[in-house]
């Protein structure tokens, strides 16, 4: 597939596993140059070594971005080391799922303060640099934005804030030139959802199997994208 993308240039937060590492993959396939953040800096070179190759450069950056001035860093040194800024990818997200009532306030401020605030940053930084190239910005909400669910109560909330963000934001890039959408995902098996077949199976002494069919009754749907879908790569083009 090419995009028409050879020579621009993306930020993906959380860009080290799941969704993130398979759109960072996916951007460098095609030829754009991209940076990538998160905690983890072994598990950024890691992705780095993966998907770098000739026509594209790959920034790992290693940050916090709960953090708020950890943002505004990650958008200049995307700019000054590619020269121009294409797309924002808002993706590095992590809330706690449980019982309502055993949730506490920092729980709350945990969950909105990395997924919403970093979205809010990182895209208030990067937007005049996004308006000089007609730049976009997806952000990554989740299914829960518009299905509550008694589990995921901070995780849903925070969707649903990253669905009016997108929709608001969209509203002033129509002036500015900047594109704003967003993606609702379903189940997609990446270590966060690997580390919650884990949790189910222990909290209720089931098998992998049994635990996999509990969750997709629970959430009503049919399959789970399967791993592999994050797990293996697609192979590069030929240059
Ligand atoms: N998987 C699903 O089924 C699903 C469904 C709907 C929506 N989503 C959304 O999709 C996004 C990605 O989910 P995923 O399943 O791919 O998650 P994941 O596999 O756990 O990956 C999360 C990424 O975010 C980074 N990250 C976490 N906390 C961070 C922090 N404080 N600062 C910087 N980076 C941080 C992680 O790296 P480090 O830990 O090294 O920082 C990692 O790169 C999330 O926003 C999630 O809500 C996922």
């Amino acid at each position: 597939m090419d995009l028409d993308l050879r020579g621009q240039a993306a930020i993906v937060t959380g860009g080290s596993r799941g969704i993130g590492r398979a759109i960072a993959a996916r951007l460098a396939q095609e030829g754009m140059d991209v940076a990538i953040a998160a905690r983890d800096a072994r598990q950024l070179q890691r992705v780095k070594s993966e998907i770098e190759g000739p026509g594209r450069r790959i920034l790992t950056q290693v940050a916090d971005l709960s953090e708020a001035g950890a943002c505004a860093t990650l958008v200049l040194a995307a700019a000054e080391a590619f020269g121009r800024l294409d797309l924002v990818v808002n993706n590095a997200g992590a809330t706690k799922r449980g019982d309502f009532l055993q949730l506490t306030d920092e729980d709350w401020a945990t969950g909105f303060g990395l997924k919403l605030m970093a979205a809010v940053r990182v895209s208030r930084a990067a937007w005049p640099v996004l308006m000089r190239t007609n730049g976009s910005i997806i952000n990554i909400a989740g299914v829960g934005a518009r299905t509550g669910n008694a589990e995921f109560t901070i995780g849903g909330s925070v969707n649903s804030a990253m669905l009016n963000l997108t929709k608001a934001l969209a509203d002033r890039g129509v002036k500015d030139g900047v594109r704003v959408n967003a993606i609702n995902p379903g189940s997609i098996v990446t270590d966060r959802l690997t580390l919650r077949i884990e949790r189910v199976m222990a909290e209720h002494k089931l098998s992998h199997d049994d635990a996999y069919n509990r969750m997709l009754a629970d959430a009503r749907i049919p399959k789970m994208m399967p791993a592999v879908f994050c797990a293996s790569l697609p192979p590069w083009p030929k240059e």
